[in-house]
């Protein structure tokens, strides 16, 4: 049964509105990203209705906009702009809701708070995506760690890269988390791309 939500990842640049994009469309889900750093070179809503050809109705508006490709709580004071953590809210949405964080979990929102907090706050599951490559060991399981010391609700790990057997094994070997599926590099990325991608590599009943 489809719910709502939240791509994170280990990393910024990890390959998360790529994932955000392919999920959209094959849970027939909306789109949103509450906080988005940087518009040079295009927002992630752009992306994901760019890359799925859907309508405007499924991509839910920000929350707030920074102009600088930097952490929420630098870009927002560059802004001049206050974040109000209490007033961040899920909006109503019509279809399942797949929101996208900014960059990686202990990404601070404010100076007072990180953007994890806002998840727990938020109860909705996380996905936590995760490269395949070298690095992964430590970044996936430091994640983990951040979401297990405050109980977040994980529903599963999506790798996305090369194949590497040895690393997603040993990931799901010492977390015990689900191992999603692993989506790969896609030489091109469009809607028929992403669908293939998914049906080759995920389980709808997963999600
Ligand atoms: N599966 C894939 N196949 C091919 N290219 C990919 C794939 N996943 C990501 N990329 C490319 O890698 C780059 C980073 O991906 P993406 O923008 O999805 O990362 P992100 O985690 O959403 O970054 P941010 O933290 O800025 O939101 C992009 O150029 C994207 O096109
Ligand atoms: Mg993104």
């Amino acid at each position: 049964m489809s719910q709502n939500f939240i791509i994170t990842g280990t990393d910024t640049d990890i390959g998360k509105t790529v994932f955000a994009a392919m999920l959209v469309q094959a849970l027939g889900a909306n789109y949103w990203k509450p906080l988005q750093s940087g518009i040079e070179g295009g927002v992630d809503t752009k992306t994901v209705q760019d890359l799925t050809g859907l309508s405007d109705e499924r991509f839910l508006p920000e929350k707030h906009i920074f102009t600088e490709s930097l952490s929420p709580h630098r870009a927002a004071e560059i802004d001049g702009v206050q974040v109000d953590v209490d007033s961040m809210e899920v909006p109503d949405s019509e279809r399942p809701l797949i929101i996208e964080g900014a960059g990686g979990l202990m990404v601070p929102v404010t100076r007072e708070n990180l953007q994890v907090n806002l998840f727990k706050k938020w109860e909705v599951p996380v996905i936590l995506c995760a490269c395949t490559g070298l690095g992964t060991l430590n970044h996936t399981l430091l994640s983990l760690e951040a979401l297990w010391s405050r109980k977040i609700k994980i529903h599963g790990i999506a790798f996305i890269g090369e194949e590497n057997d040895d690393n997603i094994r040993t990931i799901a070997d010492f977390s015990k988390e689900k191992v999603l599926g692993r989506l790969p590099r896609l030489e091109t990325l469009n809607a028929d791309s992403l669908k293939t991608a998914f049906e080759d590599n995920f389980k709808l009943e997963d999600f």
